[in-house]
């Protein structure tokens, strides 16, 4: 139609595609008629709780980023790059559930692939089942008969549904796979693992509705060259977000850490000057890096201010900062800094973590590496709070620090709670000075 009826404009008519409604959701399907759900308005104090039915994963640190276990009916996503570890984790857990049927069902590897690998891993299983199947009609198939009580897809991008014609992994086939799952997972209350891919951007593959469709959302992540891998909340309906798993991949398969600070100890042989540690936010993660500086007498007239990983207005900012409230004569000074690992920080609350740094290395006193510091350094040199500051101060408690530099004026927002970490509340550049460095 050229000219639209209504609105009397033209070409403004667009096609779309509408799915024929005799098809049954697939798992409606193997559920037959009356289903009989009532979903009629109930008031919420008659709603029973089901927080206390979480089920033990047997892995301390999967339970924490999950928030304590796995809630009955959950669907989880857990993402990461390729070869990290995902198959790895997930075919562990299968494994060491060994009393409960669990359904891993691959769609990237074939069933010999699977078992050389649980052959690796210290844990066996009677109750383990492996499906090499990417039709959701068939898996629901198979899963009606076994009757599994947790189910695990490896992965949701190879699954396609045959109420669509496209090809697996695309936006609309990862999007009806992902709901007939949910769907699966809602009404039989079993907890459901979907293993996704990453793209190279590092956002999970295919629909960002995917996120918004599933309770939870795991990140795994890490370096492929060093063998640790962190294990992030990225999304919880049931639990905190500032959760993190640390592990350690194994010829056995991974290994819990339970004192993750051994991480970042391992990698400094003795004290240096100039190095700081910061925690800040990626998103929504909180995350410690390290940031190291130079200060060296300027070579030529002009010194050289550089960095790498962090806003060179910034570091002049804060460079200014420095020398008019904490004296420093850095106007004859050439300043290098390098924020590791290849991060590119905005965060501000890595101002005190910079600025302590840059002290660090003209004193040439080394900072202790169990000290961090998340702070936003203004221009009168008073050291301001920062947002999601619990966050920070939890993911340096987890990573094992002794102390975090804060502003004073966060305190008063810090939930009333005992931290192992010891809090450290300044208010001004000279307090800083003060506390580290005399
Ligand atoms: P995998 O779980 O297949 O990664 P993903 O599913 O995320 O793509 O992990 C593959 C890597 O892990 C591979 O490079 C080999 C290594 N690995 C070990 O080092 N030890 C082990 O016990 C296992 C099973 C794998
Ligand atoms: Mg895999």
């Amino acid at each position: 139609m050229g000219k639209c009826p209504s609105c009397q404009q033209w070409n403004t008519f667009e096609e779309e595609l509408v799915m024929p409604d005799t098809v049954p959701a697939a798992w409606s399907q193997q559920k037959k008629e009356g289903a009989n759900r009532s979903n009629k308005p109930r008031k919420i104090a008659e709603i029973e709780s089901v927080n206390e039915n979480r089920s033990d994963t047997g892995d301390a640190e999967l339970n924490r980023v999950l928030g304590g276990g796995i809630m009955p009916g959950s669907v989880v996503l857990l993402g990461g790059e390729p070869g990290i570890g995902k198959s790895t984790l997930m075919l562990e857990l299968a494994l060491r559930l060994n009393t409960i049927n669990v359904l891993y069902v691959s769609g990237e590897e074939s069933a010999a692939q699977i078992k050389s690998r649980a052959e690796r891993l210290k844990h066996q299983s009677e109750s383990c089942y492996i499906l090499t199947e990417t039709q959701t009609q068939q898996i629901f198939a198979q899963i009606a008969e076994l009757e599994p009580a947790l189910l695990i897809v490896d992965s949701i991008q190879t699954l396609a549904s045959n109420k669509l014609e496209s090809a697996p992994g695309s936006v609309s086939q990862v999007r009806e796979c992902t709901a007939e799952l949910l769907q699966f997972a809602k009404e039989s209350a079993t907890p459901v693992f979907l293993i996704g891919h990453i793209t190279k951007e590092g956002g999970l593959a295919g629909p960002k509705v995917l996120e918004h469709m599933v309770d939870t959302v795991l990140q795994f992540e890490g370096d492929r060259h060093m063998s640790y891998r962190i294990l992030r909340t990225v999304k919880n309906r049931f639990g905190s977000t500032a959760e993190l798993g640390i592990y350690e991949m194994m010829s056995v398969g991974l290994r819990q850490v339970s004192n993750p600070s051994e991480i970042l100890i391992s990698q400094r042989d003795g004290d240096l000057s100039g190095i700081a540690l910061g925690a800040t936010l990626e998103g929504n993660r909180p995350l410690i890096v390290e940031i190291q500086s130079l200060v060296s007498s300027a070579a030529y007239g002009t010194p050289q201010r550089s960095c790498t990983g962090f806003d060179a207005r910034r570091l002049n900012m804060l460079l200014a900062v420095l020398e008019k409230r904490g004296g420093f004569r850095l106007s004859l000074s050439d300043v290098f800094l390098n924020v590791t690992g290849g991060l590119k920080i905005e965060d501000p609350a890595i101002d005190l973590a910079v600025c302590a740094s840059v002290i660090s290395s003209i004193n040439d006193i080394s900072i202790s590496g169990k000290m961090a510091f998340a702070a936003e350094v203004g221009l009168g040199g008073e050291i301001r709070a920062v947002n999601k500051i619990e966050n920070r101060i939890a993911e340096a408690e987890k990573l094992g620090f002794e102390a975090i530099y804060i502003s004073k004026y966060a305190v008063k927002s810090l939930p009333e709670k005992k931290y192992k970490i010891k809090i450290k509340a300044i208010g001004k550049l000279e307090e800083l000075i003060e506390q580290v460095f005399l």
